[in-house]
């Protein structure tokens, strides 16, 4: 089926934007106080598409697509449900499409992405990364929508919290105030590049299939019985269906480990013990790595 754009599954981009820097702790501070040293001319209307679990690449995405414009919606793909219904993009509109890097590719969810539709439409890709490497992120999307009307002018990548580090720890503060002037940087050109008449597609380096068979190392799970009310939230949020919503019981062929569970979960009944993967990432991740980008 057909459909514009459903605003059940958006929120306008301002109300995101605010809700993520105040969590990066931009809200009100250097940014503002600091003009980036190139601010994009801000006229697009943009619509994000994002894969975001924990939300760490939600609000990289929103900082980014600020720098476009003022007028910003959200498709949030995360939910398993969210991702039957077609979204539509106009020609005139500025895609962007956002997700993490797991073990150097998009999260292993067959049809990722494949419900947007594009009408020629110029096409950022980003990947948020948890400070180790994008690595094949950008082709996987680049294949995937631009079989699908969207024509990519530029690839992006983001340092974001990685979910096995503590605070502080591997991608923790950012994006921060030098990432942002990366991001306002990167807008003006794909806009000079957008307003010369030029929607040419780059090319992104890399492999554009995603290897379903490749062992992406996680944490280890955790379920406190007792501390679970039955609400069914982990269910209801889970981004491949795992969770059997009446026995709440995982299907781990279908689990990706994304930590979503954990992240909707208000009564601390699942987790992860990142103890060990925390240790390995921050030892070998310490040096901060930089925003990235294609044009
Ligand atoms: C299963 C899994 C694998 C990951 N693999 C990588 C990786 O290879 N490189 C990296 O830099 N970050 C990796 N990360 C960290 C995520 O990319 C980072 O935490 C991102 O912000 C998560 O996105 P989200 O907050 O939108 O869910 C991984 C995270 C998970 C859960």
């Amino acid at each position: 089926m057909k459909k514009e754009i459903s605003r059940r599954n958006f929120i306008k981009g301002t109300a995101a934007l605010t809700a993520g820097a105040a969590l990066m702790g931009l809200a009100g501070c250097a940014e503002e106080k600091t003009p980036a040293p190139q601010e994009a001319p801000k006229s697009k209307h943009v619509k994000v598409a994002v894969f975001s679990p924990t939300e760490g690449t939600k609000n990289a995405a929103a900082m980014l697509a600020a720098k476009f414009s003022d007028d910003v919606e959200f498709a949030d793909l995360t939910n398993a449900t969210s991702r039957t219904e077609e979204v539509t993009f106009a020609a005139e509109d500025l895609a962007i499409v956002a997700a993490p890097s797991y073990g150097g590719q998009i999260p292993m969810i067959e049809g990722l992405f494949t419900n947007l539709k594009g009408d020629n439409t110029p096409c950022v890709v980003v990947c948020a990364f948890g400070n180790r490497a994008a690595e094949n992120v950008y082709a996987n999307i680049a294949s995937i929508v631009s079989k699908q009307g969207f024509v990519v002018v530029g690839a992006i990548g983001l340092v974001t919290p990685h979910v096995f580090a503590s605070v502080a720890k591997a991608g923790h503060s950012r994006p921060n105030v030098d990432d942002n002037k990366i991001m306002a940087e990167f807008a003006g050109k794909i806009m000079d590049k957008l307003n010369s008449g030029s929607i040419e597609a780059i090319t992104i380096e890399g492999m554009p299939e995603i290897d379903f068979a490749k062992e992406i190392s996680a944490a280890p799970k955790e379920f406190k019985a007792e501390n679970c009310i039955q609400c069914g939230a982990c269910a209801a949020n889970c981004s491949t269906g795992a969770i059997d919503p009446q026995t709440l019981e995982i299907d781990e062929t279908k689990c990706i480990n994304c930590m979503r569970c954990s992240f909707v979960c208000e009564y601390n009944a699942r987790s992860y013990d990142t103890a060990v993967k925390r240790d390995f990432i921050e030892g070998k991740l310490s040096a901060k790595k930089s925003v990235e980008y294609f044009i």
